[in-house]
């Protein structure tokens, strides 16, 4: 199983988004993990399709888009033609989740589908066929920078066990002090934001990240 980085713009200088996010192609990231954040599902607002759309001329990297809004169903549409390759919504979100899986599959995109820290995994565990990735929060979602959560180690080994080949990611306080204990539980895919951006030197975070990942997955 391939293990993928997938740098989080949230770190990034908003200021100079398009040039982050070329900067972290060329570090050697995976995919680019884009927050979107209404203020409403998370009390914090950061970008809408507009932005990915202006962000899709600018890196070749595949855009995994972390949709934290209540009405998924209402923006599906723009962000897939804004270049979202991964939309990837919240079960705890206000639409219906077999409803908006079907819609962002039916625009031809990838679907992912998350749970907050306080969410039991069994709410997702039925609509594993019919996703592409689960995205297993380690932090309450709205801010980058937070303390990793190993209790939700748990959920990531259900959803491994229940499905051997998905993409199974996890995001929030992913570090080279906690990436490899995310591989153990069944991880492929980590978000990584401030350990990315917020370092000195991100090709060598990418790689040690990477690295580490690859040791526990083989
Ligand atoms: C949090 C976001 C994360 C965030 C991760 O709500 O979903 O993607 O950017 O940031 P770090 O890696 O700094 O915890
Ligand atoms: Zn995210």
């Amino acid at each position: 199983m391939s293990v993928l980085i997938s740098p989080s713009l949230l770190a990034g200088d908003f200021s100079r988004m398009g040039e982050e996010a070329a900067r972290i192609e060329r570090c050697g990231a995976d995919w680019l993990h884009i927050d979107v954040m209404d203020g409403h599902f998370v009390p914090n607002i950061t970008l809408g399709a507009p932005v990915v759309k202006c962000l899709r001329k600018r890196t070749d990297l595949f855009f995994d888009v972390h949709l934290m809004i209540s009405h998924p169903l209402q923006y599906a549409e723009d962000f897939v033609k804004a270049g979202a390759q991964m939309l990837t919504f919240h079960v705890e979100c206000e639409d219906d989740t077999a409803e908006t899986i079907e819609a962002i599959r039916s625009l031809g995109c990838r679907v992912g589908l998350s749970l907050k820290p306080n969410t039991p995994v069994e709410t997702i565990l039925p609509f594993l066929p019919q996703v592409d990735m689960v995205l297993v929060m380690t932090v309450e979602p709205g801010f980058g920078g937070q303390s990793f959560m190993p209790d939700m180690m748990p959920k990531v080994s259900a959803v491994r066990k229940a499905a051997p080949d998905l993409l199974l990611q996890v995001d929030g306080g992913i570090s080279a002090k906690t990436i490899a204990q995310a591989a153990e539980s069944g991880a492929n895919v980590f978000v990584a934001g401030s350990a990315v951006f917020g370092a000195a030197d991100p090709k060598a975070a990418i790689e040690e990240l990477k690295t580490l990942a690859q040791s526990v997955i083989g």
